[in-house]
């Protein structure tokens, strides 16, 4: 069984991110997405249009994705990777010319996957803007929980 793990926001789930974790869930047999949280966003300067839970929904609907964990710090990658017996974490290509990651082959492969080429949770966002700007809203009601 080879564990593969990927981190993100998946905000108002798109192609790019589909292309990604089909992608990663074909480097292994099981794919983990750490999701980050709604408190670990606003500590990055970011806010999702659709909060933890409803993401994490999204992402557990998915036919690649087999568990979703919580993101909830810089610091905790190593005690994820440890602790989910992770053989290799799956960053996407925006981070390959950093060494920011690079303490983590240390414990398992570390591979980086090209992003899709034209979209971005950002970019969807700032055109529906464009299109909407006066009656835009930021947060629609979230579905009631079952
Ligand atoms: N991703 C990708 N191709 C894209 C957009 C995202 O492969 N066009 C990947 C990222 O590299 C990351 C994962 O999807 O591994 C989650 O990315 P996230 O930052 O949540 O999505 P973005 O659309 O990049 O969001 P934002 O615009 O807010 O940065």
């Amino acid at each position: 069984m080879k564990r593969i793990l990927t981190y993100g926001t998946f905000d108002l789930l798109h192609y790019g991110h589909i292309r990604l974790l089909k992608r990663a869930k074909a480097l292994g047999d099981y794919l983990i997405v750490a999701l980050s949280t709604d408190e670990f966003n606003e500590l990055k300067g970011k806010k999702s249009y659709h909060n933890y839970e409803t993401r994490k929904k999204m992402l557990e609907a998915i036919r690649y994705v087999d568990l979703v964990i919580p993101e909830e710090n810089w610091e905790q990658k190593i005690s994820d990777i440890q602790k989910y017996e992770v053989d290799v974490v799956v960053m996407g290509s925006d981070w390959a010319g950093s060494d920011k990651f690079s303490y983590l082959t240390k414990y398992c492969e570390l591979i980086y996957l090209d992003r899709t080429e034209g979209i971005s949770t950002t970019k969807i966002k700032n055109e529906l803007r464009l299109q909407n700007p006066i009656n835009g809203v930021d947060q629609l009601p979230e579905p009631e929980s079952e």
